[in-house]
């Protein structure tokens, strides 16, 4: 099934369109080098830099959770704008690693915030947990019934690594990040469509058989290691080259672009070699590209965010740029969004 949407439409025909007033990143203060991991796991430095593009990744203390990331990346993103907590009206949290099945890490992430007038929710889209968040932000903003509403992604991605699969523990790392969604002022600026899709078939591709309803956690669960992140790595990296590039062109096309107006594509960091692949389909220079693999790995729905806050930071976004995010994660889920930078 294929959702497509015109930006934040409200099935009226008014149309509000929702824009990213600010985001910011966080990840825990640790950092895992490749060197760090040789001595874990039989790998090194030199097979983890040419086969992923990664050269070290954040990890964070025992104790420390997607609610405690989420929390501080949403607290710099309202330092950022100025937004007083109690403003916030709706908190939509991705992460498939929440601190607990229930309550919600939405839930967990108001009370630390004081965010006392905001409902919320937790969804799961895995790769793809920050492109949906920001999604169905923008169209609560697009109704007109929310003005300020914070889409988070965050992982603790060690929390559920097997260090005994060397192909899967390296690749990835803990982060969150955060972004405010207002109102845009007309409809040129802000979000201007998106793309998502599901295709269940790639479920056995990439998953964490233990833990949910259908394995709870025993004994023999623990033992056949079903709390960890299984994969089929190629199977994986095929699908992702293949779908963001489809993703990315099908926007651009749908509405009236090429890929040279575009000034900057923010792709899930998963592998570099996936990015650089996506990118010669789609026909780009580096200088489009935000790739920031090198220091945090992959850290599922933080990747797009922290990618977001390390342009702005580098002066690779201006305000009436054309930016295009783009995602694939288990599921597979995939996302695209297309946006004018409004800030
Ligand atoms: C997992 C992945 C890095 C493997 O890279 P690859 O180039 O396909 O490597 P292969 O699986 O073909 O393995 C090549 C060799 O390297 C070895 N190897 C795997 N991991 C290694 C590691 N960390 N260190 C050293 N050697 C390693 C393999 O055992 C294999 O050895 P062999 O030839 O003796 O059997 C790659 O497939 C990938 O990134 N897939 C996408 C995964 C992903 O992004 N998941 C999240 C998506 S959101």
């Amino acid at each position: 099934m294929h959702m497509r949407g015109d930006g934040a439409g409200n099935g009226t025909g008014r149309r509000i369109p929702a824009k990213i007033t600010g985001v910011a990143g966080y990840a825990p203060p640790r950092v895992m080098t490749n060197r760090d991991l040789e001595k874990l796991v039989d790998t090194n430095d030199e097979w983890i830099r040419t086969r992923t593009g990664i050269r070290e990744r954040h990890v964070a203390d025992k104790g420390v959770a997607a609610s405690h990331l989420a929390t501080e990346a949403a607290k710099r993103v309202l330092a950022q704008t100025g937004t007083d907590p109690e403003e916030i009206e709706m908190i939509v949290v991705a992460s498939v690693t929440p601190d607990m099945m229930f309550p919600a890490t939405a839930c967990l992430v108001q009370e630390r915030l004081g965010a006392k007038g905001a409902w919320g929710f937790d969804l799961s889209a895995a790769c793809s947990g920050f492109v949906y968040a920001l999604t169905v932000g923008a169209q609560f903003v697009g109704a007109g019934s929310h003005r300020k509403v914070l889409a988070i992604g965050s992982d603790v991605m060690t929390s559920i690594l097997d260090y005994q699969d060397r192909a899967t523990c390296v690749l990835f790392g803990d982060g969150a990040g955060a972004a405010l969604l207002e109102p845009a002022g007309d409809a040129k600026e802000g979000i201007l469509d998106f793309t998502h899709d599901i295709d269940g078939s790639g479920g056995p591709c990439l998953y964490m058989p233990g833990g949910g309803s259908l394995h709870p956690p025993t004994q023999e669960t623990v033992e056949k290691r079903m709390h960890y992140v299984h994969q089929d790595g190629g199977q994986v990296f095929k699908y992702a080259v293949r779908r963001m590039a489809e993703l990315a062109e099908g926007l651009l096309e749908r509405n009236g672009y090429t890929k040279d107006d575009l000034a900057l594509v923010v792709p899930h960091q998963a592998n570099l070699r996936i990015i650089r692949a996506m990118q010669e389909r789609l026909g780009l220079d580096d200088s489009k590209v935000m790739v920031n693999i090198d220091r945090y790995g992959n850290t599922t729905a933080g990747t797009i965010p922290l990618g977001l806050c390390d342009a702005v930071t580098q002066g690779r976004l201006h305000k009436g740029d054309l930016v295009m995010l783009v995602s694939v994660g288990a599921g597979y889920t995939s996302g695209g969004v297309l946006l004018r930078w409004a800030y």
